[in-house]
């Protein structure tokens, strides 16, 4: 790695402090250091590690990292991504099939109809709760996420466990920060799960599937590269889960906006029948507050220089998102939960990065903030305005050595009143 003095270097290897630190690593480091930027090694290999929004910006708006071999651990790709997948692909090959996952979720239909799949699925499953002395809100909202993703995505009912997907989709994110049998039985699941989609995908080639004709499944499983030729099946079953798993993934962050509206009874009783944007602006500042992804890694794809500081191809970078998202310098008093912060994905820019930065068009940023956002907004409503319920007594402490981060016990709720007569469809 060619460098210069101005990136101080931690010597040693931090694989253990990053495990230890967790999300704060990079932030710890920096602020010890007075510096937004340092070098050391992890894995035993050279990395720079780099916060806020001037690094998000030179991470991500320069089209000047891969995320192919090596910007990720093996099974943290194998789990939350793969080979074959958009986010491997790098210039136009990435461009174009972007562009499939743009025009699929970044628009206003996709997200009312997600939504309402949602509502549907909670509704159902907020019958049964009532029955129960608890539930775990972080377990249910797997489930209904996956089983919204599912019909959302047109995959037939026939044969389908929504129970087993969930498990299978929430193991693939639960696990991809561990190491041990855990691991192995994610990666065993999300192979069952693969066969089952391959053989779809192959049904609907063929013509055998009974799938409605605008079905993203099918739009996923017909789309083609630049060059016209269809996309292996290994890809597009990749792809179709690029879709469910993170969707689904949707629930940590449902299950935070629970927990905030619990540890802020004052705003929560604001939001208690509020119009959709003040429900919009809630999920945006758990997105920016609430831990789920710490950081992204990616490996230079040729020589730049920035900000005094040369790269080399290879080189290996990981961008701090939770540091970035609380950094003072934009967000005063950053652990502070603030309704009126006027954040939002539709900025598209580089410092409130919980789903990456940039344009989510041209560069690796999330297509699905905007489904994200609007199932959040939209289990605030279910909570506040379609049910009652209490926080039984339990360790809420979110340990940010977790990685992704959770309460323990996933934030179990009690004595579930659904209201019935509050089924209005206001979305
Ligand atoms: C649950 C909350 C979510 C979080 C925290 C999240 C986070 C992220 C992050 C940090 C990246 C950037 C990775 C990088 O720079 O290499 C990303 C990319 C991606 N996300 Fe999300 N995401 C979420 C929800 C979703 C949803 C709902 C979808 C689809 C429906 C989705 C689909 C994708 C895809 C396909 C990419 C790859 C984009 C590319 O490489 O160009 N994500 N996500």
């Amino acid at each position: 790695m060619t460098s210069t003095a101005t990136v101080p270097r931690l010597a040693g290897d931090h694989t253990l402090a990053f495990l230890r630190q967790g999300y704060t690593f990079i932030s710890q480091h920096c602020d010890a250091l007075a510096t937004d930027r340092f070098r050391t090694r992890i894995l035993l290999r050279p990395v720079l590690c780099a916060r806020g929004s001037g690094a998000a910006r030179m991470f991500y708006g320069g089209n000047h990292f891969t995320r192919t071999q090596g910007a990720m651990p093996p099974t943290v790709l194998r789990l939350l991504q793969d080979k074959g997948s958009v986010q491997q692909l790098d210039g136009s090959a990435h461009r174009h099939r972007k562009a499939l996952f743009i025009d699929l979720l970044m628009n206003e239909t996709a997200t009312a109809e997600i939504t309402e799949a949602f509502r549907d699925a909670w509704r159902e499953a907020m019958a049964g709760w009532a029955r129960r002395p608890f539930v775990v809100l972080l377990d249910e909202a797997y489930l209904i996420l996956t089983r919204s993703v599912c019909r959302w995505m047109g995959l037939p009912e026939n044969g389908r466990s929504d129970p087993a997907m969930a498990r299978a989709l929430s193991d693939m994110v639960e696990q991809a920060g561990s190491i041990g049998p855990a691991v192995l039985r994610a990666l065993w699941r999300r192979r069952k799960v693969e066969h089952d989609i391959a053989r779809l995908v192959t049904q609907i080639r063929e013509g055998r599937a009974d799938i409605a004709q605008d079905a993203p499944v099918r739009v996923i499983a017909r789309h083609c590269d630049e060059a016209g030729t269809p996309l292996s099946v290994e890809d597009a079953t990749v792809e179709i889960l690029n879709v469910l798993r993170p969707v689904a993934a949707v629930a940590r962050y449902v299950m935070f906006a629970a927990l905030a509206l619990h540890q802020h009874p004052q705003i929560a009783a604001t939001l208690a029948g509020a119009p959709r944007e003040r429900r919009i602006a809630f999920a945006e500042e758990v997105r920016r507050l609430y831990p789920f992804f710490p950081l992204v890694g990616g490996k230079v794809k040729a020589p730049f220089t920035w900000d005094g500081h040369t790269f080399d191809a290879g080189d290996w970078v990981l961008l701090d998102l939770y540091g970035t998202n609380h950094d003072p310098r934009r967000f005063a008093d950053p652990d502070v939960f603030m309704l009126d912060r006027a954040i939002s994905w539709r900025d598209q820019g580089f410092d409130f990065i919980p789903h990456g930065g940039g344009d989510a068009t041209t560069d690796h940023r999330c297509p699905g903030e905007q489904f994200t956002v609007s199932i959040m907004a939209e289990a605030t409503r279910l909570l506040l305005d379609e049910m009652s319920y209490t926080v039984p007594p339990q360790d809420l402490t979110v340990a940010l050595d977790r990685m992704p981060a959770k309460p323990e016990s996933g934030l179990r709720i009690a004595d579930v009143m659904p209201h019935r007569a509050a089924h209005h469809p206001s979305l």
